[in-house]
């Protein structure tokens, strides 16, 4: 059975400038293909060109068969305003090139959907020198959003940011000093451990960011999207996977992308912050004790920081700290 929630319908200005994360497959393609259908002006960001443009051309034939199909809450665009750019989260240069291209177009910024993630990964190290998994999903994913915050400062009235996280972050413990995880040897590294752990950044990140964006126009709220079925799951332990199938009922991805749709969407959501939701409810009090530790949050602020330290402009560090470097 379908689960009971979803999100309103509303029609989207088309001035209304959406980035989506990840958005050539899983939760992030529908997402992106709803918020679209809704008539917003959409960017997937995605590490893949020809990925992107396959799910865009699937988006809009999509949308033709809905119209078709009479579905309720489409905008009469007769075709998406879909558009790719690149966006490697491995990468930190990736992540500023990306920023480059989109300061380029001009555009306001309305809603940034930090979707983008990988599940559990072997030890590695990018070529920053980061942990892959910590820095795909979380660290990328801050780099981003601090090099978009004055654009979306400036961008009028309720603008949001949105983290995708997940109820595995009450499984990842904070502890600073692992964060790099180079104490351990490939053999003991617990790649499903770092999973977890990017889920819990994405929350404390959410808690310290709304701190320094207090009073402002731009508002952080992060979120559990459900149990999905998605690529994401082949990197889990299939065991387990086929275990937790028979306890819980995945979703499939559309009902997947639901949370990230109605936070991103809607109305009643305005000037929203420091919740963290799970099937589209607010569920702040499931975000792990380690998550709402301020201390901790405070401590993971100043390491990623550390970790940004060449990538972070002026105007950037007076957002992210009040003050100017100078
Ligand atoms: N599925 C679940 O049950 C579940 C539960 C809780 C939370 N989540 C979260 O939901 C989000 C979306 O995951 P999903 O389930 O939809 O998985 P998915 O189908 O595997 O989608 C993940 C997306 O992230 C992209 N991605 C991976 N590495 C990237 C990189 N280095 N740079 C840019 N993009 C990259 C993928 O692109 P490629 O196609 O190029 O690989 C893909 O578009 C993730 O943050 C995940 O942690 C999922």
């Amino acid at each position: 059975m379908a689960s009971q929630h979803s999100f309103p319908r509303v029609s989207l200005p088309h001035d209304r400038v959406v980035i989506v994360t990840g958005a050539n497959q899983g939760i992030g393609y529908h997402t992106a293909k709803w918020i679209a259908m809704m008539g917003a002006t959409v960017i997937i960001a995605c590490r893949s060109e020809e990925r992107a443009k396959q799910a865009i051309s699937q988006m809009n034939a999509e949308f033709l068969e809905e119209k078709k199909n009479g579905t309720e809450g489409l905008s009469d665009l007769e075709k998406l305003n879909v558009s790719f750019m690149r966006l490697d989260n491995s990468s930190l240069q990736s992540v500023m090139a990306f920023v480059t291209e989109f300061k380029v177009t001009g555009l306001k910024l309305h809603v940034l959907i930090c979707n983008a993630g990988i599940g559990r990964h072997k030890q590695e190290y990018t070529e920053d020198g980061n942990e892959l998994i910590f820095q795909v999903n979380y660290l990328s994913h801050f780099l981003l959003t601090a090099h978009l915050l004055p654009i979306m400062t400036t961008s009028g009235p309720d603008c949001r940011v949105i983290l995708v996280s997940g109820a595995q972050h009450q499984f990842g413990h904070f502890r600073l000093e692992e964060i790099q995880g180079k104490q351990f040897k490939e053999e003991t590294f617990d790649g499903l451990h770092y999973y977890r752990r990017s889920k819990l950044y994405q929350i404390m990140q959410m808690f310290s960011m709304n701190r320094r964006l207090a009073g402002s126009n731009v508002t952080v709220t992060s979120l559990h999207p459900g149990a999905v079925e998605t690529g994401l799951l082949d990197a889990f332990d299939p065991v387990k996977i086929d275990k937790q199938r028979k306890e819980v009922r995945f979703k499939q991805p559309f009902e997947g992308s639901w949370t990230s749709i109605n936070a991103a969407i809607n109305p009643s959501l305005s000037g929203v912050r420091d919740v963290f939701f799970a099937d589209s409810q607010p569920s702040t009090e499931s975000a792990s004790t380690d998550a709402r530790n301020e201390t901790y949050q405070e401590q993971l602020w100043e390491y990623t920081l550390t970790c940004l330290k060449d990538f972070l402009t002026d105007d950037v560090i007076e957002i992210l700290t009040g003050q100017s470097s100078k």
